[in-house]
């Protein structure tokens, strides 16, 4: 246990936990949800959920897994004993079903950087609808591309903490930024963009039902990766003279920005077009190769903007993968390469069914869901809010004044807020979480 790694430096640490939580979450889903969800309404809202609790709920994975140094399912052992050890587990599970429809969505990724570049997307008088269905219902191709995307992220958990994890997300996070401040300028030079901008940016609160709260909870959720121990895994990485709030409050800032930016390519491209915003998860695959093709340069900037999807997925999925390979290795003293090997095997058998339920297997359904909305709905909907719960639950009321003295550095940085983060983690984080959830029961 004491050759456990370490990030190499403060930076690593940032860009790997900022890398996990830009991921399809921004660039994907919080611009359809934006689109779908009455525009400048859904951010406003989105923003008050991450200030009001995911901040703190972030905060307090960081805190117990710098302090334990250990993965999800040792770190509730070693404080919490008894049952605690299961919000580890739950998180441990929910990494393979997040992973199984993630890696499907990064794999279309793939498949249209290759596609844009092939010029297969740029033709005038595509049905971008038809072509899209046509390639998520083939039973070939879209799951060997999520093979590949797998096989990607399984070859940068090998190489470990700071040679693997760390190395890459130093590079790919200011690429990310870079490709996505470019693409946001030529969204907003094109004519007619003006209009997108004020549907993002001018609330229209008439939109607003519960719904809303509830859809920008859930994504709060994913988008910050929290709730299933990815950065409760990642802290245990983290020296303990690290000044954790600093290094929290950054990491947050950086995923809402992200989310932030990503909302401002796509919603007034969509717009100067004369599209629709409203399109749901088709947004990315659909409009916007229509976009590209309608604009001068599209296909270079086609290219651009599905790479930039496919980096944001990658940093994302090593950190989906990580917990699970640290709870092995951990507490198993099973080795890091072959269970690395194993696990991705494991999350690609597992892709191959929410991959085909768009075709093939599309009448294959639980309760009215395909195999990939049920991987979807169980973990946003389920496993997420559940774990992030019991950790508020477990800081807030039986590890407070403990987590606020590691949080300090034993002491040695002020934190008048303190207070605050345990009110929130007492009340706030689960009086909100248990409104989803009710939410979502209430709604099927
Ligand atoms: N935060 C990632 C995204 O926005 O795409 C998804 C994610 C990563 C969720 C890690 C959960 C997690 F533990």
């Amino acid at each position: 246990m004491s050759t456990r790694e370490n990030w190499g430096s403060r930076f690593g640490f940032i860009m790997a936990a900022a890398g996990s939580a830009i991921g399809l979450g921004n660039i994907w889903r919080f611009p359809y949800m934006t689109g779908s969800n009455g525009g400048g309404a859904f951010l406003l809202i989105y923003l008050g959920i991450v200030i009001g609790f995911g901040l703190s709920l972030l905060m307090a994975e960081m805190v117990l897994g710098r302090t334990t140094q250990k993965n999800p399912v040792g770190a509730f052992r070693a404080l919490g004993g008894g049952a605690w050890p299961a919000v580890g587990y739950l998180g441990v599970l929910t990494g393979f079903v997040i992973l199984s429809f993630y890696i499907v969505v990064a794999g279309w990724t793939l498949a249209y950087i290759a596609h844009m570049a092939t010029g297969a997307l740029s033709a005038p008088g595509l049905d971008y609808g038809k072509i899209f269905g046509d390639f998520v219902a083939s039973p070939v191709e879209p799951v060997v591309y999520a093979g590949v995307f797998m096989a990607l992220t399984c070859w940068i958990v090998v190489g470990g903490i700071s040679k693997g994890i760390e190395r890459w997300n130093k590079v790919l996070m200011p690429a990310l930024f870079v490709i996505l401040l470019i693409l946001v300028a030529r969204a907003l030079t094109l004519p007619g963009a003006a209009k997108g901008v004020a549907f993002y940016l001018v609330p229209d609160f008439s939109k607003v039902t519960a719904q809303t709260f509830y859809d920008a909870i859930s994504q709060a959720f994913f988008s910050l990766s929290i709730g299933m121990g990815t950065m409760l895994t990642y802290g245990s990485y983290l020296s303990k003279d690290e000044n954790l709030p600093s290094a929290t409050l950054t990491v947050a800032l950086l995923d809402t920005a992200a989310a932030f930016l990503a909302g401002l390519m796509i919603i007034p491209a969509v717009f100067a077009f004369g599209l629709n915003p409203s399109a749901g998860p088709g947004l990315t695959f659909i409009t916007l190769p229509a976009v590209f093709a309608a604009m001068p340069l599209g296909a270079p900037f086609g290219v651009l903007f599905f790479a930039l999807l496919a980096i944001a997925a990658l940093t994302s999925a090593i950190s989906i993968l990580e917990p699970m390979i640290a709870y092995l290795v951990d507490e198993h003293s099973l080795p890091r390469r072959g269970m690395t090997i194993v696990a991705s095997v494991v999350c690609f058998a597992l892709g191959i069914p929410a991959s085909l339920s768009f075709g093939a297997w599309s009448g294959f359904t639980v309760g009215g869901k395909t195999w990939f909305d049920l991987m979807d709905f169980m973990a946003n909907n389920l496993m997420l809010p559940v774990g992030g719960l019991c950790t508020a639950l477990f800081i807030g009321w039986f590890w407070s004044r403990e987590a606020r003295h590691h949080l300090s550095n034993e002491g040695r940085l002020a934190q008048p807020w303190a207070p605050l983060w345990t009110f929130v983690l007492r009340f706030v984080a689960p009086l909100g979480i248990l409104w989803i959830m009710l939410a979502a029961f209430l709604k099927d």
